[in-house]
């Protein structure tokens, strides 16, 4: 039995066919609508979520299973002090896998091992969030044909967006990658990340607060929120929220076919102007989470 902690417990092979069952759900989702009959998904989310959550669960749905969960952890037993593992634990006699977001860097993982069904981690903390980064990969194979050769661009909150480190560290294994890291001094990303993902892997990447001097070399664009939640004060936050906000007029020097992306939920960091621009596919990576999350949940119940 496995589950899903953290990107890296996944080759790039199990990737790629993650992708590819993806691509051949949105070609015949007919053929995939009782694959997981009888079976159960719980959602266990300790934390405000749409897009994870609500794919997660027509995931399930469209692969004829079924779902049960909470969305937050006031109305779960841990508003009266169970630990994790024994909520778990006790999920485990009821579901056959678990999606599970939590505040707390590790939460997920400590999960996996208290629970006797498989375990998906959707964001712990700001640590990990690697079904947003299936989701991210399989937009880049949809949008850009190939995940070598891209210069990717993150811009905005890389201290706390745990979307960046993961979707960094599963770039860090294709070849003639080349990462731009665009933030405020206050919101670069950890030096962890730096040492571990891409000094070891010998990753090209530059350190900049100026977004307009790196566009032209950019194919991908990858826009976070700054994230609130993490902030110890908020005057910090109000100084940092609105430093990068993607306008039209900043798009003068882009590539014709740059990609832009974002994990959402946005706030003020794309104007909503940018929508109508086709090179604007955050919508259609919401998408794609519905389905890479159809493959994953088959790949983990180990569903042919
Ligand atoms: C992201 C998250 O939760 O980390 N959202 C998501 O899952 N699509 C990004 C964010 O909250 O900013």
């Amino acid at each position: 039995m496995r589950s899903l902690i953290d990107i890296l417990e996944l080759s790039t092979q199990e990737i790629d066919e993650l992708i590819a069952t993806a691509n051949d759900i949105i070609e015949h989702p007919e053929a995939y609508r009782e694959k997981c009959r009888y079976k159960k998904l719980a959602t266990l989310f300790f934390e405000p979520s749409t897009r994870t959550r609500l794919s997660f669960e027509a995931a399930m749905y469209e692969l004829g299973g079924q779902v049960l969960g909470f969305s937050e952890a006031q109305s779960s037993s841990a508003a009266k002090g169970e630990s994790v593992a024994d909520t778990v634990r006790t999920v485990s006699c009821y579901a056959d896998i678990i999606a599970m977001r939590h505040p707390k860097e590790g939460a997920p993982l400590v999960a996996s091992m208290a629970a006797s069904v498989p375990v998906i981690n959707a964001g712990d903390g700001g640590h990990n969030h690697p079904t947003q980064t299936l989701t991210d990969l399989l937009t880049i194979t949809r949008e850009k044909g190939r995940l070598n050769n891209l210069s990717v661009g993150f811009c905005g909150d890389l201290k706390f967006g745990r979307t960046v480190h993961s979707l960094i560290t599963a770039l860090s294994r294709y070849e003639g990658i080349k990462i731009v890291l665009i933030s405020p001094d206050e919101l670069k990303l950890p030096s962890y990340v730096k040492k571990d993902v891409l000094k070891k892997k010998g990753i090209t990447y530059v350190q900049t607060r100026d977004l307009e001097a790196v566009m032209p070399e950019l194919d991908i664009l990858y826009m976070t929120r700054v994230q609130k939640e993490r902030f110890f004060n908020e005057e910090d936050y109000l100084r940092l929220k609105d430093m990068y906000i993607l306008t039209p007029d900043k798009l003068h020097n882009a590539k014709s076919d740059l990609s832009i992306m974002h994990p959402l939920p946005r706030v003020n960091e794309i104007h909503t102007s940018i929508d109508a621009d086709p090179r604007a596919c955050y919508f259609r990576q919401a998408l794609c989470g519905k389905y890479i999350r159809m493959a994953l949940i088959l790949k983990l119940l180990e569903i042919e």
